[in-house]
């Protein structure tokens, strides 16, 4: 039986397959309509999310499964105290494969650890976010045919950003990859990421103004400050609106350069650049749903002919 806690936890030969996979699937839905005919996948959710959520509902809903579950931790026993071992034990009765998101870094490998059923880790804290990850691998594959030499900006919240810590993990992997991160001095990148970086001979740089590097930028990932994980509201109030991408700064780009976002936005990508052809955040909000199917094919040992 089989976990994602992290997107290293799948080598890229196969997140290659997966991606292939989540392709045919995009291409050919009818065939999938059926494949998870009479399995359950239980939603536990201890912190709030709406896409996450709903792009899973969405992918089970599509295979042909049912979907159990809960969207906030007061509506579940974890208000009786529960242990999230026990939770876990107990999901395992009910349902085949359990998606779980937790404001606690590391919540769903104890979880892992106490499941008769395989599960996945749907964000824990400021920590990893593996289904976001395989979303921006595929949406960045499909879009630009590979997914090795080329130059990403992260901007935003480098620090607080889980999408942000779980991608980079992931991109390593791939040859030529050189990242700018983009940030306020107070959200940059963690220093485990730099330090892992400079390891592996992984070229970056840190930077303030995104002006400054837009020319050289074949993807944007953008990101929203992370209101929920700061520590006092004024320094969230100061740091929310320091990156606002429009089309005067998008002038400077690439004309093939791809937009990203996690979503949902706050006030960190103008709506006037969503005509952009180079806006490629609701594809990848798509593109979500689809790899969902196909790691969830793909954790049930499931195969379609
Ligand atoms: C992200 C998250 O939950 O970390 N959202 C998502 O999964 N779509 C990004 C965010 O909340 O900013």
């Amino acid at each position: 039986m089989r976990h994602i806690m992290s997107p290293l936890d799948f080598t890229t030969e196969e997140l290659d397959k997966l991606f292939d996979l989540a392709n045919d699937i995009e291409n050919n839905p009818r065939k999938y309509a059926h494949a998870c005919d009479g399995k359950i996948l239980a939603t536990c959710f201890y912190e709030p999310s709406t896409r996450t959520r709903l792009s899973f509902e969405s992918a089970m809903t599509r295979l042909g499964g049912q979907v159990i579950g809960f969207s906030d931790a007061n509506s579940s026993s974890a208000s009786k105290g529960e242990s999230v071992a026990d939770t876990i034990r107990v999901i395992s009765c009910y349902a085949d494969i359990c998606a779980m998101r937790h404001p606690k870094e590391g919540a769903p490998i104890v979880a892992a650890e106490h499941s008769r059923i395989p599960v996945i880790n749907a964000g824990d804290g400021g920590h990893q976010h593996p289904t976001q990850t395989l979303t921006d691998l595929l949406t960045i594959r499909s879009m630009k045919h590979k997914l090795n030499n080329f130059t990403i900006g992260l901007c935003g919240d480098l620090k607080f950003g889980r999408t942000v810590h779980s991608l980079i993990d992931a991109l390593v992997r791939y040859d030529s990859i050189r990242f700018i991160f983009i940030s306020p001095e107070e959200l940059r990148v963690p220093d485990y990421i730099t330090e892992m970086l400079k390891e592996k001979n992984i070229p970056y740089e840190e930077v303030i103004r995104l002006e400054n590097v837009m020319p050289e930028l074949d993807v944007l990932y953008m990101t929203r400050v992370q209101r929920e994980r700061f520590f006092n509201e004024e320094d969230y109030i100061r740091l929310k609106d320091f990156y606002i991408l429009d089309t005067d700064k998008l002038a400077l780009a690439k004309e093939d350069m791809l937009i990203l976002h996690p979503l949902p936005r706050v006030n960190e990508i103008a709506v006037e650049v969503d005509n952009d052809p180079r806006a490629a955040y609701f594809n990848q909000a798509q593109y979500g749903v689809y790899v969902r199917m196909a790691l969830i094919l793909t954790l049930l040992g499931i195969t379609v002919e």
